[in-house]
């Protein structure tokens, strides 16, 4: 059975986007089970261009999974997933990534064994020294990879990240480790980006920068975003509109002040107010 709700901030939410604007994003009745477990079960949902879409929902609720099927990391779903109203359902990764849909991961996803440098370097697509005879012509390629290196130096500058340019990822704290791949991932120039957990181990001081970036990522690039989030406080700041996800289905959408009031929402928290976890840890 289908979700109870369809959520569509394409006429809702964003300030971004007219009212019955297309698509950036749109999820027809996708459903994902694990074994005998249905982490997702019939969501459908639209998202505007430009919109900043916060997804939250107790433990389990198959924020991560719904992410995986969007981004093709999980493909044994059914139902349908288009982007600009081209169908992407069940594409491999790198597939969809070349469309510019980028994605961060729960647990960050770097090349352990380079420097922090190196994993942006490698981050954007069809780099021209990849290709065997763009490798004749080495000055282009040369060029490319001088531009490509100033721009992960500016965008770790960006992030307050420099320090540890040089690096391995393996040696990078936890909230490190997560801004270096969100960094990576935006070397990529993302029209649509899906972030899990991005405030995650992030400590305080840097919390606020990140979020500083995403609101520029968002308003100034207008790239489309979706973020899973615990940290409320952080979903409330920045999203025009947010989901509520629990049981694999989309329970509530509206504005966090909307969301506090909503008594379906505060029982999937079992009891627990949205907005108990935003004290800084
Ligand atoms: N690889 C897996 N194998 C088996 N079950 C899984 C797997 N991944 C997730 N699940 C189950 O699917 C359900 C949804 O999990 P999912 O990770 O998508 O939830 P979530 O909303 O992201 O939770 P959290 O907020 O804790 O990250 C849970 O019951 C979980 O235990
Ligand atoms: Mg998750």
């Amino acid at each position: 059975m289908s979700s109870e709700i369809t959520v569509d901030s394409t006429s809702t939410g964003s300030p971004n986007a007219a009212p019955g604007a297309a698509s950036v994003l749109e999820l027809q009745d996708v459903k994902c089970a694990y074994g005998g477990v249905q982490a997702v079960n019939g969501i459908s949902m639209k998202v505007a261009p430009g919109a900043f879409i916060g997804l939250i929902g107790p433990n389990g609720a198959g924020k991560t999974t719904l992410l995986d099927c969007v981004s093709g990391f999980n493909r044994a779903y059914s139902g349908k997933v288009f982007m600009n109203g081209r169908e992407i359902s069940r594409r491999q990764p790198h597939q969809i990534a070349d469309l510019s849909l980028m994605r961060t991961f729960q647990v960050p996803r770097l090349f352990r064994h380079m420097t922090v440098l190196s994993n942006l370097m490698v981050a954007p697509q069809h780099q021209r020294g990849e290709g065997l005879l763009n490798s004749f012509f080495r000055r282009s390629w040369k060029e490319q990879e001088l531009a490509n290196l100033q721009r992960a130096r500016e965008t770790l500058a960006k992030f307050a990240i420099t320090d540890v340019a040089e690096n391995y990822a393996s040696d990078l704290s936890g909230g490190q480790e997560r801004i270096a791949e969100l960094s990576r991932t935006i070397m990529s120039v993302p029209k649509v980006l899906l972030l899990d957990e991005p405030f995650a181990g992030v400590s305080p001081s840097n919390r606020l920068r990140l979020a500083d970036h995403l609101s520029m990522l968002s308003v100034e690039m207008s790239v489309t975003v979706v973020m899973i989030e615990h940290r409320l406080e952080w979903v409330e700041r920045l999203c025009h509109l947010i989901y509520v996800m629990a049981g694999g289905r989309l329970i509530a959408q509206g504005s966090m002040e909307d969301l506090r009031k909503n008594r379906q929402v505060l029982e999937a928290y079992l009891g627990e107010a949205p907005g108990a976890k935003t004290s800084e840890q």
